[in-house]
């Protein structure tokens, strides 16, 4: 199994890439290949000038078609998902999620943005054609310390982010292979 982790904060040190790369080591130990981006694998131009021939872009894309699955991160930004994460989304090909699982993680100021994940990010992942978006996984400030690049998770933050990606890896396995593959395997099936 591979998935593309991308982290959708502009800043650094942050919350919510701390809350993926604990992810990422844990898919990791389970045998998960973790192909990881953040927003600063991408040239600013690019993103700002919706530059649609960037092969940065083109080959995060190209990744993105490979990988089995998705795992993103935001920060809550003004009751939605970053917009820088947005200005990369939108160059990806209209179908870039199809035949892949999604989970989406994302940190905020307090709880009062939740659902931030649900009403903005989602459909967006939707839009992408993603096979499955999974119920994510939402931390606020206090339940992740930071300390330089060192972060420390809740007790429930941790519990809550081990089920979510429990859930992600079953889901991984039973996604729906590409119609490609599904038409090639029922031709080997036929008799000679
Ligand atoms: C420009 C900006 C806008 C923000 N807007 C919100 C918001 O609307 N709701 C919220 O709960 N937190 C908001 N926050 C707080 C961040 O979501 C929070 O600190 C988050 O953990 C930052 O994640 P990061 O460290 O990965 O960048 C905002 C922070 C910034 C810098």
């Amino acid at each position: 199994m591979r998935i593309i982790s991308l982290a959708g904060s502009p800043r650094i040190p942050s919350r919510s890439t701390a809350l993926l790369k604990q992810s990422q080591q844990w898919l990791q130990q389970q045998g998960v290949e973790v192909i990881a981006y953040t927003l600063h694998d991408f040239k600013a131009d690019d993103l700002l000038y919706a530059n649609f021939n960037s092969p940065d872009i083109n080959a995060f894309a190209a990744q993105l078609a490979l990988a089995d699955g998705l795992l993103i991160a935001t920060p809550v930004y003004k009751a939605s998902f970053s917009g820088a994460l947005k200005t990369l989304l939108d160059l990806l090909p209209e179908r870039a999620l199809e035949h892949k699982v999604v989970l989406p993680l994302a940190t905020g100021g307090s709880i009062g943005h939740l659902l931030a994940v649900d009403y903005a990010l989602k459909p967006v992942l939707s839009a992408l054609k993603a096979q499955e978006v999974l119920h994510g996984v939402f931390a606020d400030d206090s339940q992740i310390v930071l300390n330089g690049e060192q972060a420390t998770l809740s007790g429930s933050v941790t519990a809550r982010l081990k089920e979510a990606l429990a859930h992600f890896y079953l889901a991984l396995g039973r996604r729906n292979p590409p119609p490609s593959i599904i038409h090639h395997s029922l031709l080997m099936r036929q008799p000679a």
